[in-house]
């Protein structure tokens, strides 16, 4: 891709101080994460009516319950009791028709109506019917369950998607309900994080011994992608592959089995060419032929960050083979981050220092630069609107 082509994004040095800075991190929380769509989960971890799973987020303070509904509506609440604010839901999934608090056993159907409370008449006229979980925005978009925390979202999980919705359904990714996950934390800011894997550049060097091969050849040195795609806040690359780097033997193993389970792949190949796409502000998904994954994004801290990664199949083990390939497939991943996350920690040792004023982003680095800007316009309206 052309500079000129990259050019309106802006050419010169950006601020570092959103990279480490505490304060702009509290901006961040307010503007980005407790009004945005966040992806918590798939469709597919609650199949059945009365299925639930709870996630926390942090950086928002909150823990939000996902329930199916015995009706089979799916619904969000903050996981918290209305008697005195316990925490309500202890485990991480389930299933369950009512939850009851552990400390004074009030107790609520899945629908987040309180159905009892002990020793009622103590309570001075107590509004049972007021007293439900307090509901979160939910909805979904190619199986994929994202939450918003703003009490009254400012546009609905589609509107904010744009084009991205389409590529979600396009996907037809309802059948691959099975995945393996691993979590991580980086001692670093949640972009600098973000940014590690929004550009090419630095594969040739960091992963030299993992995937640096597979990226570059001499046509493309640096591994740069066929096409950029700016979609609103959102963002995507189609990653270019060499198609004639020479695989490790078990590497030649992995991508025939998990080949002969998708007639649609080469027998021995990496993926095709695929399009990674950034979904704003802390979701990846990467839509590789036969293993696609997803990895978010989580701070906790303005210097600590945590990523979970799912490699998502289609259908269960059918052989001992299979299962080889998805682990092996899933070990390769962990090897790459694990290269990966001593840089990023490195950069943040860095920035923290508060030497640099800037940080400087390339052309092909045209992702971190439209995710910043993205991120200074959000924190920016944010401090307009909360000045009024
Ligand atoms: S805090 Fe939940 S029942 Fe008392
Ligand atoms: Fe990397």
């Amino acid at each position: 891709v052309p500079n000129e082509d990259l050019a309106h994004l802006g050419t010169g040095p950006v601020s570092a101080v959103p990279y480490y800075d505490p304060a702009y991190f509290d901006l961040e929380r307010e503007a980005i994460f407790k009004r945005t769509w966040l992806h918590l989960g798939r469709v597919s971890e609650l199949p059945e009516p009365n299925g639930y799973i709870v996630r926390s987020i942090d950086v928002a303070d909150a823990s939000i319950l996902i329930v199916r509904t015995t009706a089979n509506d799916l619904r969000a609440f903050h996981n918290v009791c209305s008697h005195r604010g316990t925490q309500l839901v202890w485990a991480e999934c389930g299933r369950a028709r009512t939850f009851s608090c552990p400390y004074h056993m009030w107790n609520y159907a899945n629908d987040g109506s309180l159905r009892s409370v002990p020793d009622e008449s103590r309570f001075f006229r107590l509004d049972k019917a007021a007293c439900g979980l307090r509901p979160v925005a939910i909805d979904t978009c190619g199986g994929f369950i994202f939450v918003n925390l703003d009490t009254s979202p400012s546009s609905s999980l589609r509107e904010y998607l744009g084009p991205v919705a389409e590529l979600l359904d396009a996907l037809g990714l309802e059948e691959w309900s099975e995945f393996s996950e691993y979590r991580y934390n980086v001692a670093a800011n949640w972009k600098t994080t973000y940014d590690n894997f929004q550009e090419v550049y630095h594969l040739r060097w960091a992963h030299k011994k993992s995937v640096g091969p597979i990226v570059v050849s001499a046509e493309n040195p640096f591994g740069y992608p066929v096409r950029y795609n700016f979609m609103g806040r959102h963002r995507s690359m189609t990653l270019w592959y060499n198609r004639s780097a020479p695989l490790r033997p078990t590497e030649k193993v992995m991508y025939e089995v998990l080949a002969s389970d998708d007639e649609t792949t080469d027998a021995v190949a990496p993926p095709r060419p695929a399009e990674f796409v950034c979904i704003f502000p802390n979701l990846f998904l990467s839509t590789a032929t036969n293993r696609y994954f997803t990895q978010e994004v989580w701070p906790s801290a303005v210097d600590r960050t945590t990523s979970t990664i799912r490699m998502y199949w289609r259908g269960k083990d059918e052989r001992a083979s299979m299962r080889f390939g998805r682990e092996f497939s899933l070990a390769s991943l962990v090897e790459v981050h694990t290269e990966d996350r001593e840089l990023i920690e490195g950069a943040h040792r860095g920035l923290r220092t508060g030497v640099m004023e800037h940080v400087q982003y390339q052309a092909q680095e045209a992702l971190c630069r439209h995710f910043i800007n993205t991120v200074n316009e959000m924190v920016e309206e944010y401090r307009r609107l909360s000045a009024r």
